[in-house]
């Protein structure tokens, strides 16, 4: 290829930003309307507008995007803009300037209406007839679950949703929970299936936007090395922890006392990562393959078999201390509350490649330290050519060694950590566990991503990879609903604000000597 064919940039890839390429390699090429319903929310704050920011400053987006924010406060397309501002000033990564912010504003606007009111739709139909607004739509469902049902029946009757695979093209943007057992999730995909084609659903899970979960199957598929030992000839277990020191802040109380860790953090994030690192290769990259694989392993996956003393689950909740209030004292919190705050499980997945390898899953909220990592750990070498305790001469003991371990560091200071035995420098033979390190940023300068850049990206793409499918979702919690039932039989053990979790879990995770480090 000649360099002028590489670098010829097509005019669709042009925005008014400086007409540049964007920076992030990828845009959109098609103009769109963006309709965040529930725009005066949490999440569109703190969240959508700033990813949609970056993409507007990183020149992603075309020239004629548009931006809707439809909720039923009053506000107007001025009072919303500057709303969204203080937002942007608050919580972007990219840097925020008065021409970008002007810029930024011109393609936003507010739409003032009843979430559950389907005469509102017909307002907002009108603006798409008239031309006001481009018309690819695309309805990011940023509400509660009990108004989804109104709201997608709302866009479907005011006409708002166009035929599956035609131009101009609808996509919607589910956010999660996607129910609350298999039972309310099965509903639920029924009722969005009555209203949409498969396709044109994005139910959204933010996990699989983060740059290192997507790096998992770059690292296991784009090399050949570790491949052939992922599996129970050489693996000993997997431990997945997402340890969190955040409460119940920004009022999520009573959201947090219905729902729980484990359908917050297991069903979803969780389960996703563990797909990803057990699931066998794709025959491709695009989201068919993929998801299909996940699938696989969802179906081979169930909770462990406890015994008296290897229980397979432990479920804790948080106290307080002097700075900080226990969960029962949380704001809109039930003081006889028994929900999970942390969850520790043992799980295994019945297939050829992993059968009797343990996989840890741990979670909770005000634990020691914010951490989200996967951690493969292989099985310890034959020993017998090191069985000495002391040194005799130049042979030492072995047995202290670590075991090679491959870390996953998915947040914070992303990279992946590989722990491996070698010789100490000295005149016997004394080994010691080190680390082959790569870290994100110790290679590359600049910030990784946020997730909801990519996500948005993707959804404005029509690109469902990094996003779950229906029989994705059941299938997560057909294994999920019969550990639920084990947890609202069990009182929650009470675990110290800043600790591991509940020392009781220590017997969840007897063999990893992970315990509470
Ligand atoms: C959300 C959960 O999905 O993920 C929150 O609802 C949790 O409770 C959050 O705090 C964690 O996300 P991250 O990206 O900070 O690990």
């Amino acid at each position: 290829m000649r360099l002028e064919e590489e670098v010829r940039i097509p005019d669709t890839a042009r925005n008014l930003n400086g007409g540049a390429m964007s920076t992030l390699e990828v845009q959109i090429e098609e103009p769109v309307t963006f309709v965040i319903s529930g725009a005066l929310g949490d999440l569109a704050r703190r969240k959508l507008i700033p990813a949609l920011y970056t993409l507007f400053k990183e020149g992603a987006l075309t020239a004629d995007f548009a931006i809707v924010g439809f909720a039923r406060r009053d506000y107007d397309n001025r009072s919303f803009c500057k709303l969204m501002e203080e937002s942007l000033r608050e919580h972007s990564r990219t840097a925020v300037d008065e021409p970008s912010l002007k810029a930024f504003c011109s393609h936003l606007s507010y739409y003032r209406g009843d979430l559950s009111d389907p005469a509102a739709y017909a307002g907002l139909k009108a603006k798409f007839d008239d031309g006001t607004l481009p018309a690819n739509r695309l309805f990011y469902l940023s509400i509660t679950p009990d108004l989804v049902e109104s709201a997608v029946t709302g866009l479907r009757q005011a006409g708002l949703i166009t035929p599956p695979h035609s131009k101009p093209w609808t996509r919607t943007v589910v956010e999660k929970p996607f129910g609350r057992n298999l039972q309310s999730a099965k509903a639920l995909n029924r009722m969005l299936l009555d209203h949409l084609d498969e396709s044109q659903i994005y139910r959204i899970d933010h996990y699989l936007g983060k740059e290192t979960v997507q790096n998992i199957l770059s690292f296991r598929f784009a090399n050949t090395i570790f491949e052939p030992v992922f599996n129970r000839t050489y693996v000993d277990n997997i431990q997945i922890t997402a340890a969190e020191t955040v409460g119940m802040e920004s009022g999520r109380g009573a959201f947090y006392d219905q729902t729980g860790a484990l359908r917050d953090m297991v069903v979803n994030h969780l389960f996703q990562l563990l797909c990803l690192v057990t699931m066998e290769p794709p025959d491709g990259l695009e989201a068919r393959s993929i998801r299909n694989e996940k699938m696989k392993v969802l179906r081979a996956l169930h909770l462990a078999t406890a015994t008296t003393h290897h229980p397979a689950v432990c479920f804790g909740q948080y106290g307080g201390d002097s700075s900080v209030k226990a969960f029962r004292q949380e704001e809109r919190v039930s003081p006889q509350s028994k929900t999970e705050t942390f969850a520790a499980l043992r799980m295994e997945i019945n297939n050829w490649r992993w059968a009797g390898v343990p996989i840890y899953l741990r979670t909770g909220k005000r634990l020691a330290k914010k951490t989200t990592e996967i951690a493969v750990q292989f099985k310890t070498p034959p020993l017998s050519l090191f069985q000495h305790v002391a040194c005799k001469g130049d042979v030492c003991d072995l047995a202290g060694v670590k075991p090679n371990t491959l870390i996953f560091r998915i947040q914070p200071d992303e990279g992946i950590f590989l722990q491996v035995s070698a010789k100490r420098p000295s005149m016997q033979m004394v080994v010691e566990s080190v680390n082959m390190d790569f870290s994100y940023s110790g290679k590359w300068d600049k910030a990784l991503p946020e997730a909801y850049e990519r996500l948005l990206l993707d959804a404005l793409r029509g690109d469902s990879t990094l996003f779950t499918r229906s029989d994705e979702v059941e299938a997560e919690w057909e294994v999920i609903d019969d550990i639920l039932a084990i947890a609202t039989k069990s009182e929650p053990a009470v675990y110290a604000p800043g600790s591991w979790g509940p020392a009781e879990a220590d017997a969840v995770l007897l063999s990893t000597g992970w315990k509470n480090e």
